[in-house]
């Protein structure tokens, strides 16, 4: 079912049903570029052979048409069809060779995809429409070619001229003023892959010698000035390139690798064949300007990016709807690189956490769609988390289903089967049912089915005595979701092991669910037993099990599985914010209980437990934010459950005062600076326990956090202080953030960073102080960084202004969200995802969301907004 408010103006969307192959294949593609900021010409050269009968459609938009020539000849106006978006051609010969030649305008292209201009650089963004904004193409991931590019452009603005692959040839144009490069790409692409490049920037450079002893030069551009801040993005180069290598059997196929950073970027990173682009948020880091987050960030990206060159360059899809082929399997293949570098339990917490913070709601919400949607009315929109973050679930499960060496079994058919291929979801499943005798057709409705499975979990008998041997039964039921309301058994495996009063009793088990309910039994134990179920997150859904607050305390000590250890606090952490939150909303006092008290015991013991490393023990320490409490809550007050996640931390940094303290001045800075995973965890705890102590309100924080302001060598300390800083309020906030201002204000990613926190900040003066940022000296809302820093984080991370009572915030947001439409859809479109809570809030919030989405969809915005509004309302 597909709303439709508008009748007659929602445009018709596109089915995956009705795929068709193209008609024509392009044996070669020459692209000659003369670049100029404001008119741009592109002479593009297409080698044709016709594979079926039809006509030749080619895309194009917002570009002018200077001519067409057929095989050397010049067409009429009257021998081709020209309409808003296409260039159709009737009647072509088997073989033919056409030339067409068009202008854009880069200087004029907010939208930010096609060729446009940053920081007075040209850089491109084709990825997932974006060439028919350079020129007429059968602009489709299905249709590969081999590409030659030329470019000029003037010497001394431009120096570098840049595209995929190798450069073939460069040198001096005639006038003397302008220069030439041309780059020859061997690998046949599809059109979204290609990138240009030109302008002035610093370069670093190194070298890596691939496993068959080829040398590659890597090469990584960025901002003058910003070099030195490019070492660890390369450093993390080299080690994904080595890592893929060693784990997937992957090498680099290039003679070069080349990595640029620009400053106006919808997305993070694209894995354009050879020149990956970069947002630079997720390129620059050194320890003054840059968190310990950000190299996290940048380490993973870095090697996202890499790794797409075999899964979705060499292999790429065959339709958009195919996206999570390369982008699930990419992710995968980023988070296991980031568990091998940094530690494979820490790294599971953070996955499940951002893929709970932002996948289920998606999939509890009106956007819910399936790892492989049906049907869209703009790809855009489907950059998601459930693409991206579930697709990368599925893969994982594929691989604990499998075991290690079958899943590379698999893997190792599917890079020599389909290389050089647009692929679909069903082939790649295939790679590993051939590979290894499996039967996989039931794991495909993983791609199919949208929702978060809910899985529970029942035992025969109390397991509070010791154990005569009962039985446990496992049951899975997904939710309808919009579009789909019958939901088929899903293929679960579950990680589960039994825990006893010291420890495991058993030995952990797999149980792959296949049908609706399963029952396994429990041997004897002369002991109470608490079942830990799901291990390391075995499968992505939620779990529903009769665990008592005793078991999930006895989880936190005795289980040897790391994730479900810092689950089982979790779990005890949602349970008491919870509560508290539905007191609040019936006016009720907080009450303090047992549970509470034992959970802040237990927070305790893992803080002094040396078996723990430093980032176990500060995810430990942190709590559920309001997003992922509202997702557990019915028609919440979404105020009430942000007060109440407050509650518990400050009930948290009272009782553990005198350890927080200790803590914090135990791990204090021990001198040179160093990103890695142990340092990194030393500042995050430490960090950690100044924000606790920030929430339990206690009166030497304030001093702490200006004096950790005031000496920190480093951006995470730095930010650390700033935040536990906005947090206890008072006059010292203003002048603080001032001060940071002044310090940091020729740095934009810094910049950032203080419009982030300015976004999350409850101002005293309500949402006008978040209006007034906008008009602020270095607020510029044409660049997707600044916008996401100062308004994404208010819609995201400021409950009190954002879900203001009177409606302010959203006021305010929609009014941002429709000006940036007319800028950037894409971006507007992201933003506006923000509404999607809006069915698990209050009835007043439910009735003002709702409002807000009927006024962006009577503003006649572009179809990315039109399809969030009209998604996001519903029928
Ligand atoms: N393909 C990019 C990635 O995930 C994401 C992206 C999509 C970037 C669309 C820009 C535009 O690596
Ligand atoms: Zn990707």
């Amino acid at each position: 079912m597909r709303p439709d408010p508008l009748p007659g103006t929602a445009p018709a969307p596109t089915r995956l049903a009705d795929y068709t192959p193209p008609n024509f294949k392009i044996n070669s593609v020459d692209l000659d570029f003369d670049l100029k900021p404001k008119g741009t010409r592109v002479k593009s050269k297409l080698a044709l052979t016709r594979v079926s009968g039809g006509d030749l459609h080619l895309d194009g938009e917002d570009i002018d048409l200077k001519s067409v020539k057929l095989d050397g000849k010049s067409l009429k106006r009257a021998d081709y069809t020209l309409t808003q978006t296409q260039l159709i051609l009737t009647d072509l010969p088997d073989e033919c060779v056409l030339e067409i030649e068009t202008t854009c305008n880069p200087a004029d292209n907010s939208k930010l995809m096609g060729l446009y201009l940053s920081g007075g650089r040209f850089c491109t963004q084709c990825e997932a429409e974006g060439f028919r904004r350079i020129t007429y193409y059968p602009d489709r991931p299905d249709v590969l070619s081999v590409f030659t590019v030329r470019m000029k452009a003037p010497k001394d603005k431009y120096p570098y001229l840049l595209s995929n692959g190798n450069m073939v040839e460069s040198g001096d144009s005639e006038d003397g003023k302008s220069h030439y490069a041309v780059w020859e790409d061997p690998f046949r692409k599809p059109a979204y892959l290609f990138a240009l490049v030109a302008g002035e920037f610093d370069t670093l450079e190194d070298s890596f010698t691939t496993m068959s002893g080829r040398d590659i030069p890597l090469t990584i551009y960025v901002d003058p000035g910003d070099a030195p801040r490019a070492d660890y993005a390369l450093d993390s180069l080299k080690r994904a390139m080595k890592w893929d290598e060693d784990t997937f059997g992957r090498e680099y196929d290039l003679e070069r690798f080349m990595v640029v950073a620009v400053r106006d970027f919808n997305f993070g990173a694209m894995e354009n064949k050879g020149l990956n682009i970069f947002n630079s948020s997720l390129l620059l880091a050194d320890a003054e300007t840059a968190t310990d987050m950000n190299f996290e960030r940048i380490e993973s990206v870095v090697a996202h990016e890499y790794f797409h060159n075999w899964t979705g360059n060499r292999i790429t899809c065959r339709d958009w709807f195919q996206l999570c082929l390369k982008e699930g399997f990419t992710v995968f293949r980023d988070q296991e690189f980031s568990a091998d570098q940094r530690g494979a339990d820490v790294q599971r917490i953070k996955d499940v956490s951002a893929l709970r913070g932002r996948q289920f709601p998606e999939d509890a919400g009106p956007l819910a769609h399936p790892v492989r949607p049906t049907e869209y009315m703009k790809i855009d929109n489907f950059y998601t988390a459930t693409i991206y973050e579930k697709g990368a679930e599925l893969i994982r499960m594929l691989k604990t289903i499998l075991g290690p060496e079958n899943f590379r079994k698999g893997s190792d058919l599917y890079f020599e089967m389909l290389d050089g291929t647009a692929a679909t979801i069903e082939q790649f499943i295939e790679c590993f049912e051939q590979a290894t005798g499996e039967d996989l057709s039931q794991f495909m409705r993983w791609y199919e089915q949208a929702g978060t499975p809910e899985l529970s979990v029942t035992v025969d008998e109390s397991l509070t005595t010791p154990v005569q041997g009962t039985r446990i039964t496992f049951s899975q039921r997904t939710k309808p979701t919009p579009g789909q309301s019958e939901k088929t058994p899903v293929v679960l495996p579950i990680k589960w092991q039994a825990i006893g009063e010291n420890g495991p009793l058993s030995e952990p088990q797999m149980t792959v669910l296949t049908t609706e309910e399963n029952t396994v039994s429990l041997p004897r134990f002369d002991e109470a037993v608490s079942l830990s179920v799901l291990q390391d997150f075995s499968a992505p859904v939620i779990l529903n099990s009769q665990q008592t607050s005793k078991d999930q305390l006895r989880l936190m000590a005795q289980d040897p599985n790391a994730f479900n250890r810092w689950e089982a606090g979790q779990t005890l952490a949602r349970k008491l914010i919870g509560t508290q939150a539905l007191a609040l909303e019936s006016g009720e006092i907080p009450q303090t209980d047992d549970a509470l008290r034992e959970y802040c015991e237990a927070l305790r013991n893992t803080l002094h437990d040396d078996k723990f490393d430093n980032n176990f023990k500060a995810l430990t320490l942190s709590t559920p934010g309001t997003a992922e409490i509202l997702q557990s809550l019915d028609q919440a007050d979404p105020i009430a459950a942000y007060l109440a996640g407050d509650w518990l931390s400050r009930a948290v940094g009272n009782r553990l005062r005198g350890d927080l303290l200790q803590r914090y001045h135990d791990l204090s800075d021990d001198g040179e600076f160093s990103p890695d995973a142990e340092s990194a965890g030393r500042r995050a705890l430490r960090n950690r326990c100044l924000s606790l102590l920030a929430s339990g309100r206690d009166a030497v924080t304030a001093g702490l956090a200006t004096e950790q302001l005031g000496t920190a060598t480093n951006m995470t300390d730095e930010l650390a202080a700033l935040i536990t800083l906005t947090k206890l309020g008072g006059k010292r906030v203003n002048t603080s953030m001032e001060k940071f201002y002044d310090k940091w204000k020729s740095n934009p990613l810094v910049i950032d960073k203080w419009f982030s926190v300015q976004g999350m900040r409850n101002h005293v003066e309500g949402v006008s102080a978040i209006k007034e940022l906008t008009e602020h000296e270095v607020y510029d809302a044409r660049n997707p960084n600044r916008v996401r820093a100062l308004i994404g984080s208010f819609a995201m991370a400021n409950p009190n202004l954002f879900h203001a009572p009177d409606g302010s915030g959203y006021d305010f947001f929609t009014d941002q969200v429709l000006d940036m439409d007319r800028r950037n859809p894409q971006v507007a479109a992201r933003l506006l995802g923000a509404y999607e809570i809006w069915r698990k809030l209050d009835d007043r919030r439910q009735t003002q969301i709702k409002d807000q989405l009927k006024t962006v969809i009577a503003s006649n915005p572009s179809k990315n907004v039109l399809e969030i509004a009209t998604k996001t309302l519903g029928n």
